[in-house]
């Protein structure tokens, strides 16, 4: 069988593959694999049967390659689908488990930041103090982090990201508050607050992970130029306790020494590089059987 992945449509070109996606586009024509096309507006909009309508029918099982979709938006995705004979090689539990940290942290503990979380929609209060006290009680006291269940606001670090101190609760309740209005309508899932943890500064590796194994070891897009070698013993099997065919570890050293793992993703919608070869990912995605 072939390898098929489903890119998102170029909004100004229907017919086209979007730019930010064109050279891994080339790369799968390359390795001799098919594609074809979503439309990840209609996905966000609701219009899933829009979204899906480019994409030819009874394609078998394919993968997404794409900008990210919430959970749900990508469960609508693969429920019309499977209606018309395409499988997505990830389930979508299986996307929700390595998009969202509620579904990994248990998995990785130990090896990632300790960390608690509440469901919050969009614009809404993180919560009286009392309550936000009950969440953090697990935490250790000290400098923390906040985020959604997804995305952080980390180019806004000192208003919605870092918070000096967890015990510190009305501070916490603005930066917190803070990334939610930030997030705006993008507010995946809600509230996590994680303790801080001191990394060397050179940068994170981003470890492309399918069926269990290491298929790429290559830099995060927020370090392009930046090569490390991670030690993946500890995290791997975790990887494969989780279960997922294809994810995504960001991992960064701590300043003494442990390789940390930041956050997880699934590989469908994790940022690749431009400094690396599409071809050293796609190369490694299976080919259905
Ligand atoms: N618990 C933490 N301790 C120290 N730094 C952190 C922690 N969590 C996040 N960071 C820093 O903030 C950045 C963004 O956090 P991350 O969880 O990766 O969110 P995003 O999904 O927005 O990339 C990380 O790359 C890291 O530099
Ligand atoms: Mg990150």
């Amino acid at each position: 069988m072939t390898l098929t992945v489903l890119f998102c449509v170029d909004p100004l070109h229907p017919r086209r593959v979007d730019p930010h996606f064109a050279r891994e586009a080339a790369a799968v024509r390359d390795h001799y694999g098919e594609i074809a096309l979503i439309d990840h507006d209609a996905l966000r909009r609701g219009d899933v049967e829009d979204a899906v309508d480019a994409a030819p029918s009874d394609l078998g099982p394919v993968w997404y390659r794409g900008w990210m979709l919430s959970a749900e938006e990508y469960g609508a995705m693969a429920a019309a689908l499977k209606r018309r004979g395409t499988v997505l090689l990830t389930h979508p539990d299986d996307y929700r488990r390595a998009h969202e940290l509620p579904g990994w942290h248990d998995t990785f503990a130990g090896l990632t930041p300790h960390s608690v979380w509440r469901s919050l929609g969009t614009g809404q209060d993180p919560g009286p103090l009392s309550e936000l006290g009950e969440l953090v009680k697990p935490l250790r006291g000290g400098p923390g982090v906040v985020k959604d269940y997804v995305k952080s606001c980390k180019h806004e670090w000192e208003e919605a990201c870092f918070v000096p101190d967890l015990k510190n609760l009305a501070q916490l309740h603005d930066i917190a508050a803070k990334m939610v209005a930030l997030r705006d309508d993008h507010l995946a899932g809600g509230l996590v607050v994680r303790e801080f943890e001191q990394y060397d500064e050179e940068g994170e590796a981003r470890v492309w992970w399918v069926d269990g194994e290491p298929a790429l070891v290559g830099p995060h897009p927020d370090s392009p130029g930046v090569e490390l070698d991670p030690d993946l013993g500890a995290v791997a099997p975790a990887v494969r306790a989780l279960g997922c065919r294809f994810i995504t570890t960001d991992l960064a050293r701590r300043t003494d020494g442990a390789w940390r793992v930041v956050e997880v993703g699934d590989g469908q919608v994790s940022d690749l590089p431009t400094s690396v070869d599409a071809m050293d990912l796609y190369a490694h995605l299976p080919v259905p059987e």
